[in-house]
C-alpha cells in the first residue's frame, strides 16, 4: 500500500489473525462470508491471515474481492536449507500482501527476537509485502512502569537501519501480551497512550512527513462491543484482530464499528 496520505485519511484497516485454527472447508466458509460482506463495506481494507497451508484455499475465494491475504510469519531468507520455513518469496507466490512480524507468540513460544524481526521486517519490504510488525508489553512490565520503554526498545530495534520511505510503508500493530486471549481489552485511553507514543517516537526518529502515515493497529481482545470506543481513539487506524475474527459475525461487527468511529474521526 502507498503511504502518501494521513494515516486517518487511509481506510480503516483490519486483520483477522486466525493462528492455529480452522479447517480449509472452515477456512473457505469463513472466507466467503467475509468477501460478502467486504463487498458491502469498501470503506475497509480488510485482510484474511490464515496457517500457511490454509493460504492457497483462501486465496482462491478472496482473489477477485478486495479482500487482502496475509501471513503469520516468515523467515528472512529468500530460499535455503531452513527446513520447516516459509519463504518471503513463497508468500509473495501464494498471493500474500500483508505478512505478520513480530506477534508476541512468536516471541515468547518460540524465541524470536528484535534482531531476527528486524531481518524479516526488511526482507518483506525487499519483497513488497508489508510486515504487520508486532510489539507490546507484558503485564510485569506494564505494572512496573516499563510500557513505553519495552515497546519504545521493540519500535526501535524492529525499524534498525530502515529510512523513512520504508518505514511509511510498515504497518504497526501494539498488542498488549495481556490483553491477548485473555479478555482483557486496554482501556481507549490505555491503547491510545501507546499509540500516540509509538507515533510521537516515529516522527522524532523519521520526521514530521512519515509520522502521521504510520497506520497503527490495535489488537489483544478485540470485540463488536469494544471496536468503536477503541477506534474512536485519535491514533487508533485499524484492528489486528485474533478469536473475534474466527467467526464472521463478529468479525464483520467490528469492521463496521472501525468504519462508523473512523467516519466520525474524519
Ligand atoms: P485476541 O483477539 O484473541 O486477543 O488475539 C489478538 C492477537 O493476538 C491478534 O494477533
Amino acid at each position: 500500500m502507498e503511504k502518501t496520505m494521513s494515516s486517518q485519511a487511509k481506510p480503516p484497516l483490519v486483520a483477522g489473525n486466525w493462528k492455529m485454527h480452522l479447517t480449509a472447508e472452515e477456512a473457505k466458509r469463513l472466507a466467503s462470508q467475509v468477501v460478502k460482506a467486504g463487498l458491502e463495506m469498501p470503506e475497509a481494507e480488510i485482510v484474511l491471515i490464515p496457517p500457511f497451508s490454509l493460504l492457497g484455499a483462501v486465496r482462491k475465494v478472496v482473489c477477485d474481492s478486495p479482500v487482502q491475504l496475509g501471513a503469520q510469519n516468515m523467515h528472512w531468507e529468500d530460499k535455503g536449507a531452513f527446513t520447516g520455513e516459509v519463504s518471503p518469496p513463497h508468500l509473495a507466490d501464494a498471493g500474500c500482501r500483508y505478512v505478520v512480524l513480530g506477534h508476541s507468540e512468536r516471541r515468547q513460544l518460540f524465541g524470536e527476537t528484535d534482531a531476527g524481526v528486524n531481518k524479516k521486517i526488511k526482507a518483506a519490504l525487499r519483497h513488497e509485502l508489508t510486515p504487520i510488525f508486532c510489539l507490546g508489553e507484558t503485564l510485569p512490565e506494564r505494572e512496573g512502569g516499563r510500557t513505553m520503554s519495552r515497546v519504545g526498545g521493540q519500535l526501535e530495534a524492529g525499524l534498525e537501519g530502515l529510512e523513512g520511505k520504508k518505514v511509511g510503508a510498515i504497518v504497526i500493530a501494539y498488542e498488549p501480551v495481556w490483553a491477548i486471549g485473555t479478555g482483557k481489552t486496554a482501556t481507549p485511553a490505555q491503547a491510545q497512550e501507546v499509540h500516540a507514543f509509538i507515533r510521537e517516537r516515529i516522527k522524532e526518529k523519521y520526521g514530521n512527513e512519515v509520522s502521521p502515515c504510520a497506520i497503527i493497529l490495535y489488537g489483544g481482545s478485540v470485540k463488536p462491543d469494544n471496536a468503536f470506543s477503541l477506534f474512536r481513539e485519535k491514533d487508533i487506524d485499524g484492528f489486528l484482530v485474533g478469536g473475534a475474527s474466527l467467526e464472521a459475525v463478529s468479525f464483520i461487527q467490528i469492521t463496521k464499528e472501525a468504519i462508523r468511529a473512523h467516519k466520525e474521526k474524519t
